[in-house]
């Protein structure tokens, strides 16, 4: 007897395997429109940079040149990873020509980098970090990179890229790339949060998880406990409460996209607080914390900087930092109210003395 089923299963699953990110863009936007188009070119040309360098991790060990230094030190005053730079120029290379993106700023660059050849018609601004986790590259773990889309304004005649110096709520799109042990790629464009995962058997981003939302609460605590004496006591507070009460596990891997990546399906949060050497804490607003906050929102969650709203910063400069505190609502919520308590028992100190 015939399997009535077996044709629908077979619809369903060709259906998935259609649903690539070009296509489910323009979906999402429900338009064909130029600017759907555009943004969707956008999405298919940073595929096509994470295949790029997704392919060159994946042998980085087997060919010369891959691991290791430069020997050259960033605008951030990091030591830069070969991989760093390849995964820089890669995202150029895919956007020359393209007439799609105008301008791009990375955590790289110390300046912005002009493709003037796409300006008269494409006015948008590709913010990114090629490889995050970059520690993780010579070790073969997991890295990522993140990304924002901006539209241009003004034409840059009286100061560098001050358009960028806007609020997170400007963000067009913003999304990563995870390198894991399958590379998949997470976007918005402010109608949800969706996964892809690289089939590479076809080379195409399939659709794996759709409308994402991230739980009210989890138990992954995710930080780097080595800076413990060099928080704010506040901070102090908070991982002491989580030492003291059951539920509560650590999970951190030195790469920002790995970290939020498990607490984006599996919830918790992740901090990465000011330190007393670095106040301001490790993470650029522009090319991390942005655009890892706008993915949280969209999935239901909530990102601060343990004061304000992480999409209300605005940056003062292009490579501005911020402390961040990231992931499920019940959980970000938790380490601001040891901020709270802090701020208001000093507040009260000053009163008392006065
Ligand atoms: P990048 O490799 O882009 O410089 O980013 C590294 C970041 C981030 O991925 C990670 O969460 C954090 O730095 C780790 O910093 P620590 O080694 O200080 O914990
Ligand atoms: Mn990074
Ligand atoms: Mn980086």
């Amino acid at each position: 007897m015939a399997d009535v089923d077996q044709p629908l299963a077979q619809e369903h699953s060709l259906d998935r395997d259609c649903t690539t990110l070009s296509r489910h863009v323009l979906q999402q936007l429900q338009s064909f429109s130029a600017e759907a188009q555009d943004l969707s070119a956008i999405m298919n040309r940073i595929a096509l940079a994470a295949k790029l360098i997704s392919r060159r991790l994946s042998r980085a060990g087997l060919v010369e040149g891959a691991l290791g230094f430069t020997g050259t030190v960033n605008v951030q005053g990091e030591s830069v990873k070969k991989m760093d730079t390849y995964a820089n120029d890669v995202f150029i290379s895919v956007f020359k020509q393209s007439g799609l993106v105008c301008r791009m700023a990375s955590e790289e660059m110390d300046k912005p980098y002009y493709l003037p050849e796409n300006c008269p018609i494409g006015r948008y601004t590709l913010l990114y970090d090629p490889i995050d986790g970059s520690s993780n590259v010579d070790i073969n773990l997991n890295v990522g990179a993140i990304f924002a889309i901006r539209k241009q304004e003004g034409n840059d005649s009286d100061c560098d890229a001050c358009d960028l110096l806007q609020q997170g709520h400007e963000q067009i799109a913003a999304g990563y790339v995870l390198y894991g042990p399958s590379t998949m790629l997470v976007y918005s464009i402010g109608t949800g949060v969706h996964a892809f995962v690289l089939d590479p058997s076809l080379g195409e981003f399939i659709l794996a998880s759709e409308n994402i939302q991230v739980p009210d609460h989890g138990p992954v605590y995710s930080t780097n406990e080595g800076n413990f004496w060099q928080w704010e006591e506040s901070i102090r507070d908070y991982i002491r409460y989580v030492h003291r009460h059951e539920g509560y596990t650590a999970r951190y891997s030195g790469a920002l996209v790995g970290d939020f990546h498990r607490i984006l399906f599996q919830g918790g949060v992740f901090l990465y607080p000011g330190t007393l050497k670095k106040p301001e804490g490790k993470l650029r607003l522009l090319y991390e914390s942005a655009p890892l906050a706008f993915l949280i929102e969209q999935a239901g969650g909530r990102a601060s900087t343990g004061v304000k709203r992480i999409l209300d910063v605005v940056p003062d400069a292009l490579h501005a930092r911020t402390p961040l505190i990231i992931g499920s609502t019940e959980d970000v919520n938790l380490v601001e109210s040891f901020i709270q308590d802090r701020a208001r028992a000093s507040q009260e100190a000053v009163v008392a003395s006065s």
